[in-house]
């Protein structure tokens, strides 16, 4: 019997806060023509004090789940996609486990930069092909207000936060995920950076008054990068599925920067109305750019049933990577509002059951 992993599910959470270009320009030396036209970015949301990686991550799985109609006790796996995680450990998606409730999955996160989320999805897709799994959560979900330089007008205006989920089940009906490519050049690493809060250099007065929390970047390298690494992976997996570009219904790129889109876009001969972009809206959301894109076009109506998308990624690492998949999902008739509440309802007595075992594991800890 073959298996196949098929999408089944989708959500995304993006907080409610915009921060605009204008917003921008009161905090740094930039103006919204200087970002509009270099990056294409004309606004991003920013996280709440109160949200996390995890809490936002929660949320679009939430999403995902309702979609798929299934509950948290029947997922089997849950990769989390971040390079932004609440802890350093625990992973972010055994947080992300226990508030969901999801007693039966197994656990962990994933750092390939913004390509986290297609590594996540070709990583799950061979589990549940190869029979070890059967439902997989894959999330990709970023604080990435937290460590941006909010003095550094090179990288400021570029990111936001948010997170996108999809739910995969094994099937045997064709389709689904097709092929995946997944690529590194470890060389590249210093290129995109977070020098400090590591085992190399350990967070201490000195990493803080030098500013080495934050992003560090070479734009123009990660550029020229992004520009070769995207049409190639594209090539690749499309090759590897046995189709061509001529067979290429939606193609939904990382959102980094639209002229890295742009230049995709044109080294593939795509038409544009076959590659997707929301990056104007969110601006770079790392991980959680390509499934909050992929939400969205299926939202749009962008996405039918028999439809072959790609999604391809580039980030730090550096990565790469692509997925082809043969949709074949119809948008699901929603859910009677009964139904809806009764699953909040739901998913609020686990956050509850999580949160009293939690004080029950502090109340009987043994005194020393
Ligand atoms: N506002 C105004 N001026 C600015 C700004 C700003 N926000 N940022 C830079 N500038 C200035 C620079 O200082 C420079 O001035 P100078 O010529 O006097 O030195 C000038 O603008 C041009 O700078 P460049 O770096 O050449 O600008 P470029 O056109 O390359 O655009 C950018 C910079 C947007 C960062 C671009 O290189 C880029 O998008 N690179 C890819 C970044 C990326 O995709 N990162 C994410 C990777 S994925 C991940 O894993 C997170």
């Amino acid at each position: 019997m073959t298996r196949h992993a098929h999408i089944v599910g989708w959500g995304k959470y993006v907080p409610r806060r915009v921060l605009t270009n204008d917003d921008l320009a009161q905090l740094v030396d930039t103006s919204d023509e200087w970002i509009r036209t270099r990056t294409g970015i004309v606004e991003r949301r920013v996280a709440e004090d109160e949200e996390t990686t995890a809490t936002m991550a929660v949320q679009a799985a939430q999403q995902a789940l309702e979609v798929a109609r299934l509950s948290p006790a029947q997922l089997d796996l849950i990769i989390v996609a971040t390079a932004t995680p609440d802890h350093l450990f625990p992973a972010t998606a055994c947080l992300v486990q226990d508030a969901l409730g999801a007693t039966h999955a197994a656990a962990f996160d994933l750092a390939a930069g913004c390509t986290g989320f297609v590594y996540g999805l070709a990583i799950a897709a061979d589990l549940i092909a190869a029979g070890a799994y059967r439902i997989a959560l894959v999330i990709g979900a970023e604080t990435l207000s937290r460590i941006v330089d909010w003095t550094d007008r090179e990288t400021c205006v570029l990111f936001g936060d948010g997170a996108g989920a999809v739910v995969l089940q094994a099937g045997e009906d064709e389709g689904g995920v097709l092929a995946s490519v997944l690529g590194a050049d470890g060389s590249g690493g210093g290129l995109l950076r977070l020098p400090a809060g590591g085992s190399k250099i350990p967070a201490s007065e000195r990493t803080v008054a030098e500013r080495l929390h934050f992003v560090e970047m070479k734009g123009r390298e990660v550029f020229r990068f992004a520009v070769r690494a995207m049409p190639a992976a594209t090539r690749e997996v499309l090759a590897k599925a046995g189709l061509s570009l001529a067979d290429l219904n939606l193609l939904i790129p990382h959102q980094a920067n639209q002229r890295i889109i742009e230049a995709a876009t044109k080294s593939l001969n795509l038409a544009a109305e076959t590659v997707y972009s929301n990056l104007a809206r969110y601006g770079n959301t790392s991980a959680a750019s390509v499934p909050i894109a992929l939400c969205e076009a299926v939202e749009e109506g962008r996405l039918q049933p028999g439809h072959l998308v790609v999604m391809v990624g580039f980030g730090a690492g550096l990565t790469w990577g692509a997925t082809a998949i043969r949709w074949t999902r119809p948008l699901p008739a929603p859910l009677p509002r009964w139904r809806r509440l009764l699953r909040r309802l739901r998913y609020w007595l686990a956050g509850l059951r999580s949160r009293l075992r939690r004080l029950w594991r502090r109340w009987s800890a043994p005194i020393i």
